[in-house]
């Protein structure tokens, strides 16, 4: 910490009463008429640091108003001239994938595999929610996820650990610009430290169990990341690993994010999570549970007051030292002086054109869908008759996904709005609600293409929102067989937000867009790539498995030691007697508009000494691409690393590089990768990161499941 601002801080903490420090890390919600004097008294008194700028538990599901800038600079103003010493409240809300303008949900940004895309899209976002008066999002949410039952993994980075590195990076970089005490800098916050989305069962909130190992080398790599770009904020988790309560664990919160990740800033609670360690089941009273996760490492209390109504009495009892408080409350002033909100705490609201913005918003939106099938029946000549069915074909809100606390679904678009702009008098929008379903029905029947837009609710996806079965209604399945009967070549737009399974859906159509929840552009984008303005480049984050039932059911995984690896397609009949387990649609995959061929990867130094490999020496690896169509593409080539022989089990692939490349027709372009100390290693169950002697296989090409490879060895 800079000398000035450590001074600084000395200072005001050398002048605090104890119940101002502990105001310093109480966070409640926003008020509402019916406690505001009540409210203004306690800011007055100094006792609120920050404010949740929602009501609710699950801001995330729940309507909440427009922000009020004049309301928080009203009470800012109470705490900065009122208050004893006269400390600005940190503002924080949950601006997690866009504000007005809504981006799609993180996990179809992640299928972008564009940080520079995304990156651009938080810039966006900051802009708009600090001149809301906004200071601090809950953002980046960096939970991994086997088991798309939960419904949180919409707002995650998938299966993977580098992709999600890669989202922590931009995410935090997009928000916190170029230098944290600017205006339209917007504090980040990663979020949930620890190990949240491996809730048993993908039953929010349930228990999780996680070994050191695991922990380190899945579920870390991205909050690693998310520090290193400059995240001052961590948000810890509800759940408990392997039998500790995260919230109350100096394990997680203490050794291993501020010994072993380096984090430096405050640790804020979930909601209510400090008052519910009685519920887990490992304290008795509340004045125990601000103790325990004061003790632990947990600076800040959102929304149940267990610190503003127990600390003081605990440390007159002894029970936690004002030391304790004092580290905390150091870490919470030196962010607000670093986000510089004692320079600026009053936000003077400006008019903001939010063209750019909605451009990057469908921009992102087409970089997000990913194209799983397509029998030569896309992109849809402009001048063909196209009828338009579907639940989703007139549909808003569900294309923002869950939390979108600040987007409105009256502005967005949708499909059938979208594709008539495209093609007028050739779209056909058909009810299928009311549609008497025969084989003579003349609109379909004067249709040379049949679009079904379909998906999954909004409502089904996000907090407390784990679903049993991953799937769309039976109405829409029954309306994809009722389709095919017509004989018309038929698309499939699914706006779903977690992955689905999807075998006996994609079987039944002639082509498959997985539109996600792509935000306020949505439908523009949809409509962009099915009449090919755009090419679809997504690539999936995620696998889609065959069935529900195959669920966990990720690329990462560790080779058995029997002739079996159901992933990978190896005798996967060993694994279930009644079905296939291999994935349908694989970690990487995705379509376009063309093909590419791939030359074997090549290697000019393929073996270095591991003492080389230290010093900075690199593995250059590089690969010719050729795009073998008539339309230029969009490739994203992945690098995948197996590490055969180590001192812990390596996952048969690990995504250690990927190069986004547009070629065009029949041109082929050199893709270079270098394969460095940092993508070599692995962390051991103590946090050290080991990079070992022996051989590696590097493959490269269109998905995890690619045997386009090469071997390196560090000698
Ligand atoms: C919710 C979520 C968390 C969110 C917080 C504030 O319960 O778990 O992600 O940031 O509360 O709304």
């Amino acid at each position: 910490m800079p000398d000035k601002i450590k001074s600084r801080v000395d200072t005001l903490i050398s002048n605090m009463s104890l119940r101002a420090k502990i105001g310093q890390l109480n966070q409640p919600e926003t008020p509402t008429e019916n406690n505001i004097e009540e409210f203004k008294e306690a800011v007055r008194r100094g006792e609120v640091g920050s404010i949740l700028m929602s009501v609710g538990a699950t801001a995330g599901n729940d309507a909440q108003g427009e922000i009020n800038v004049d309301f928080y600079n009203e009470l800012q103003k109470i705490a900065v001239e009122e208050s004893p010493d006269g400390i600005p409240i940190l503002f924080g809300r949950d601006v997690i994938h866009g504000h007005r303008t809504v981006f799609p949900i993180p996990l179809a940004m992640a299928a972008s595999f564009n940080p520079e895309l995304v990156c651009r899209c938080y810039r966006d976002t900051a802009i708009e929610a600090t001149n809301d008066g906004v200071h601090w999002t809950f953002t980046p949410m960096l939970d991994l996820c086997h088991d798309p039952r939960w419904g949180r993994i919409i707002e995650g980075t998938g299966e993977d650990p580098y992709v999600g590195a890669g989202i922590a990076k931009a995410v935090v970089e997009g928000l916190q610009g170029d230098n944290l005490s600017n205006k339209d800098s917007m504090l980040a916050c990663a979020k949930h430290f620890i190990g949240y989305g491996a809730s048993e069962g993908g039953r929010d909130y349930h228990r999780t169990e996680i070994s050191d190992y695991s922990l380190f080398n899945y579920y870390l790599p991205a909050f690693r990341a998310a520090i290193k770009a400059g995240a001052l904020t961590v948000m810890s988790s509800f759940n408990d690993v392997s039998g500790q309560p995260v919230t109350s664990s100096r394990k997680y919160l203490t050794d291993i994010l501020r010994g072993n990740l380096g984090f430096e800033g405050f640790v804020v609670s979930d909601y209510d999570a400090v008052i519910q360690l009685i519920k887990q089941g490992v304290a008795e009273t509340p004045e125990q549970c601000a103790a325990m996760a004061l003790n632990a490492g947990l600076d800040m209390d959102m929304h149940d007051k267990c610190y503003i109504d127990n600390l003081e009495t605990a440390v007159k009892k002894g029970v936690i030292s004002e030391s304790v408080i004092d580290e905390a409350v150091r870490r919470v002033l030196t962010v607000k002086i670093r986000a510089g909100l004692f320079e600026h705490p009053y936000t003077e609201k400006k008019t903001i054109d939010r063209s750019k913005h909605l451009a990057d918003a469908r921009e992102m939106a087409a970089e997000s869908i990913v194209l799983l099938k397509n029998n030569g029946v896309l992109p849809i000549d402009k001048n063909s008759k196209v009828g338009l069915i579907g639940p989703f074909a007139n549909e808003r809100r569900s294309l923002l996904g869950s939390w979108t606390i600040d987007g409105k679904a009256e502005e967005t678009s949708t499909l059938s709005e979208k594709m008539r702009e495209e093609i007028g008098g050739n779209l056909n929008v058909i009810n299928s609600a009311a549609l008497a379903w025969d084989s003579t029905n003349k609109n379909i029947a004067a249709a040379d293409v049949v679009v079904l837009a379909l998906g999954e609710s909004w409502t089904a996806t996000g907090e407390s929102r784990a679903v049993s079965d991953i799937t769309i209604s039976a109405e829409q399945k029954a309306l994809i067989k009722k389709a095919k009967t017509y004989g018309k070549k038929t698309v499939g737009v699914l706006f779903c937000g977690r992955p689905i399974a999807i075998e006996e859906i994609a079987e039944d159509l002639d082509a498959v867009v997985y539109a996600w929840h792509t935000g306020s552009e949505a439908a523009g984008a949809v409509s962009d790539i099915l009449f090919g303005v755009k090419t679809p480049c997504g690539r999936l984050p995620v696998t889609l498995p065959r069935k529900a039932t195959h669920i966990p059911l990720y690329y990462n995984v560790t080779s058995s030691g029997r002739p079996v690896n159901c992933y990978y397609g190896e005798n996967p009949g060993n694994c279930y007697v009644d079905s296939m387990p291999t994935p349908y649609y694989p970690f990487g995959y995705g379509l376009t508009y063309t093909t590419f061929d791939y030359s074997k990867p090549v290697c000019n130094n393929s073996k270095l000494s591991l003492q080389e490999v230290k010093n900075g020496k690199k593995f250059d690896i590089s690969v010719f691409v050729t795009n073998k169509g008539e339309n230029s593409g969009k490739e994203t080539v992945q690098l995948y690393i197996h590490d055969a022989c180590a001192g812990m089990m390596r996952p048969l692939r690990e995504l250690k590089g990927f190069k986004k490349a547009e070629i065009s027709a029949g041109k082929t372009v050199k893709i270079d990768f270098e394969l460095s100390y940092d993508e070599l290693g692995f962390y051991d169950e103590k946090g050290n990161y080991i990079v070992e002697k022996g051989k590696f296989e590097v493959f490269v090409g269109k998905d995890c499941l690619t045997n386009n490879s090469l071997e390196i060895e560090i000698i």
